[in-house]
């Protein structure tokens, strides 16, 4: 069991970010916010929960406001603390980071995702470790990557996590041609990244969470690119499998939202906002007025 441990994830957030310009000009994407909290801190809670306790960002120029939401705030943490804010200061306290915990590494140039990763290679050493690209966020009862990290621990090897999408949406993503399915846990043979739909090998998708061995950081050194000129992390794992090794997909349970792009942001916040108690009549009376006006107005 211990031998399929991961304890490290890395967490490459140093693309351009450009369908969030111009936002993105001054805002790292990460540090975007779903109701009151950044995109970040949600795959933290959920690396957190899968037993996380070491956590590798690959950045770029531009993101120092997300190292800055990692610092701890004494100020704040002080007037809040005196002035009995007790609920809030509790919020603050939950989003600290033990010291040494956080590494950062830089990414010079955006190469592609591939690339990200293998800037992380000496920090992330001889063991298996994740990735998490945040601006997947997943809804989920038991979150995504600890679903994953517990088959994980039973298949050792690769770990993709997928999900089936609309045949004509494949050429958005890294596709899975898939070998022997038992259902969660599927055997991968081959992957190839933005497949036009005609030349897809299933409509099972990868989606931004990895369970990789550090086989694959030695395929990345070689750094060949791939589709887009970009040197893609799919190739590197598909060349495990080239080399005999075992590379699954996992299907998750729970519910991905895209907050890389517009829409999937706006839906995450929809959701995301109706699921928080707090929040939920007044929104939901909301949502349901503005839908009769839509309809009125058809
Ligand atoms: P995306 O494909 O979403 O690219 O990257 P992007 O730059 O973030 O956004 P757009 O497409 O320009 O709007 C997926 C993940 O890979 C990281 C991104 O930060 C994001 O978390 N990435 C991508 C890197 O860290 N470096 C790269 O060279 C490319």
């Amino acid at each position: 069991m211990t031998k399929n441990k991961v304890t490290k994830a890395v967490f490459p957030v140093a693309g351009l970010g450009t369908r969030f310009l111009p936002a993105t000009k001054s805002i790292p994407k990460e540090i975007m916010t779903l109701v009151d909290r950044p995109l970040i801190q949600y795959a933290i809670d959920e690396a957190r929960a899968a037993g996380i306790g070491e956590f590798i960002f690959v950045t770029s120029r531009g993101k120092g406001a997300l190292e800055d939401y990692f610092d701890h705030a004494p100020e704040l943490e002080n007037a809040l603390r005196r002035s009995g804010k007790h609920q809030l200061l509790e919020v603050l306290e939950r989003t600290n980071m033990e010291s040494g915990a956080i590494a950062y590494v830089r990414q010079h140039r955006a190469l592609g995702l591939g690339h990200a990763v293998w800037c992380a290679r000496h920090l992330i050493g001889d063991e298996p470790f994740a990735v998490m690209l945040p601006d997947d966020v997943i809804a989920a009862e038991k979150p995504c990557l600890q679903q994953m990290a517990e088959a994980f621990a039973e298949t050792g090897g690769n770990m993709v996590a997928a999900m089936e999408v609309p045949p004509e949406k494949t050429s958005s993503y890294g596709v899975l041609d898939i070998g022997d399915d038992r259902g969660a846990l599927v055997t991968v043979k081959g992957m190839v990244e933005k497949p036009k739909q005609q030349d897809a090998p299933s409509n099972l998708a990868v989606i931004g969470r990895y369970i990789l061995s550090p086989d694959v950081l030695g395929n990345l050194n070689r750094r060949k690119t791939g589709a887009g000129g970009e040197i893609q992390l799919t190739d590197a794992i598909a060349e495990e499998i080239t080399a005999g090794r075992k590379v699954y997909g996992y299907r998750f349970r729970g519910q991905r939202y895209d907050c890389g792009s517009k829409a999937g942001f706006l839906q995450a916040t929809v959701a995301f906002g109706l699921a928080r108690t707090d929040l939920h009549d007044e929104f939901l009376e909301y949502l349901c007025q503005i839908m009769a006006q839509q309809k009125a107005a058809l």
